[in-house]
């Protein structure tokens, strides 16, 4: 028979693992979860209003807390949990959830300091590591004063006498306050000029768009409508927007910095230039401020050619028309995969009006198909990419099946115009459909082929 005080220790030990009435305290239970699952965002000076990185900033926000975790509105994540694994999912587990909702209804104590475990550190510079090379917009970008949206272009050389592998690639705004999203793309030397937007009808892409006074792009109202892209079969539009090749990297609302698998990495040739794509956005309310913004980005080098080229495939509907105060406006676009793929992740890209998003695969021969993401309440403020858990194997053939829709009524609360029908747009206030895809052409057994050697 085992001695009392096993049985004393087996009590102690139920008690601390699942009874949520023994008192909670920030420095033993809570802080390692604020440390694992938040202060990424929450701490200062990163994309959260506040810091989460210590008792004294974290008590105040106590029931505030409380609240996001119970609705589960923090950690963000969009992804409907029960089709797919992401590498990056946030989610807390139950037990966490409940530890945290327990501790803030005890009252949020402190306890004992000693308890703390070591905070994470949190580099103030860059994220991915000292940079290889560093390149900037070229000029502080005066961000225009009645703006509330605006989309610029700048194109910078990088004077590469010699092509590089890149590895790791952050975008760091200049000024957080403006800097919504930006995205880098590479152009090389002697890139055919839109050779992928001729359509049929000898018209380019560029023939649809009309462009406002600020700069941005819109589609004419005139344009065909194309809603179900994947059902289309007349001849004379350009509705499959494939591009995507030279993409490199992207700043997004919720999103770290692009680093890749260390068996894959990016082409940068000799004599590209840099191409930033900047989405500004300024509150009307300090639109009368003088604001400038220079962001920059940072590549670190692969050590050595990958294995597998890292490949991205945008693939966009632009001929959709959202009608005004349509609740549920159905857009489709496909894209079909002409080499054995593995697809590593997926982002889903929308504006206000984004209501849900659907990404599945068909396989050739086929008739079902295999939802890979469902993303059933968009939100236009986190822009997230999704990273599958275990890269997926396309077959060379396989057709992807994006599904949207958008809510153009008076109930969706970021609506800022029901009244209007909704085209292709850079404003905010306008529309997209895009997915962007990252894969790399392989084999099914992929990363693991000959790992044995
Ligand atoms: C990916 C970045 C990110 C992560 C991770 C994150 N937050 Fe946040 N959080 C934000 C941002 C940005 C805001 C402000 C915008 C908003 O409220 O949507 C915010 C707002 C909040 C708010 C205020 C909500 C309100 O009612 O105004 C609370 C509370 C909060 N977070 C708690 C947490 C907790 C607790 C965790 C971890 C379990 C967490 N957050 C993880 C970025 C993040």
């Amino acid at each position: 028979m085992p001695p009392r005080h096993f049985y004393f220790a087996a009590l102690l030990l139920s008690l601390s693992a699942f009874d949520l009435s023994a008192e909670i305290t920030y420095s033993r239970d809570i802080a390692p979860i604020l440390y694992q699952h938040c202060t990424a965002c929450h701490h200062p000076n990163d994309i959260a209003p506040m810091s989460l990185m210590d008792y004294k900033s974290a008590r105040p926000w106590a029931q505030a807390i409380r609240q996001a975790i119970l609705l589960k509105k923090m950690p963000p994540w969009f992804a409907d949990r029960s089709i797919g694994h992401f590498a990056n999912d946030p989610t807390l587990s139950e037990a966490e959830r409940q530890s945290i909702v327990a501790w803030v209804e005890q009252g949020a104590k402190e306890g004992e300091p000693k308890d703390l475990p070591p905070a994470p550190a949190y580099t103030e510079g860059w994220r991915i590591g000292k940079p290889d090379a560093i390149f900037d917009i070229g000029e502080d970008h005066l961000v225009k004063e009645t703006a509330v949206d605006e989309y610029v272009y700048f194109t910078v050389p990088t004077h590469f006498t010699e092509g590089h592998w890149v590895q790791a690639v952050e975008l760091r705004p200049g000024n957080r306050e403006v800097v919504h999203h930006a995205h880098v793309s590479v152009v090389e030397p002697s890139a055919p000029k839109a050779a992928i937007h001729t359509t049929t009808a000898n018209k380019s892409f560029a023939d649809y768009l009309l462009r406002t006074s600020d700069g941005l792009r819109h589609m004419r109202p005139e344009s065909p409508v194309v809603n179900d892209a994947c059902g289309y079969t007349g001849p004379d539009i350009d509705r499959l927007r494939i591009a995507g090749e030279g993409a490199l990297g992207s700043y997004l609302p919720g999103m770290p910095p692009d680093t890749y698998r260390s068996d894959t990495a990016k082409w940068i040739p000799a004599g590209a230039q840099l191409r930033f794509q900047i989405h500004y956005h300024r509150e009307a309310s300090n639109a009368k401020e003088f604001v400038t913004d220079r962001t920059r980005v940072g590549l670190i080098f692969a050590a050595a050619p990958p294995r597998y080229p890292l490949r991205r495939m945008d693939v966009d509907n632009d001929f959709f028309s959202i009608p005004a105060g349509v609740a549920e406006q159905a857009v489709t676009q496909c894209a079909t995969f002409n080499a054995d793929s593995l697809l590593l992740s997926i982002t889903p890209h929308m504006h206000f009006r984004g209501k849900d998003a659907r990404f599945e695969i068909q396989r050739p021969g086929q008739t079902t198909t295999e939802t890979l993401l469902l993303v059933p309440q968009y939100d236009f403020n986190w822009q997230l990419k999704y990273l599958l858990q275990s890269p997926v194997f396309i077959p060379k053939g396989t057709r992807l099946i994006m599904t949207f829709h958008y809510d153009n009524s008076a109930n969706n609360k970021f609506n800022p115009d029901p009244a209007r029908t909704i085209r292709w747009g850079e404003p905010s206030e306008e529309e997209m459909m895009s997915g962007w895809i990252d894969y790399i052409e392989a084999p099914a057994c992929g990363f693991t082929c000959g790992a044995s050697n």
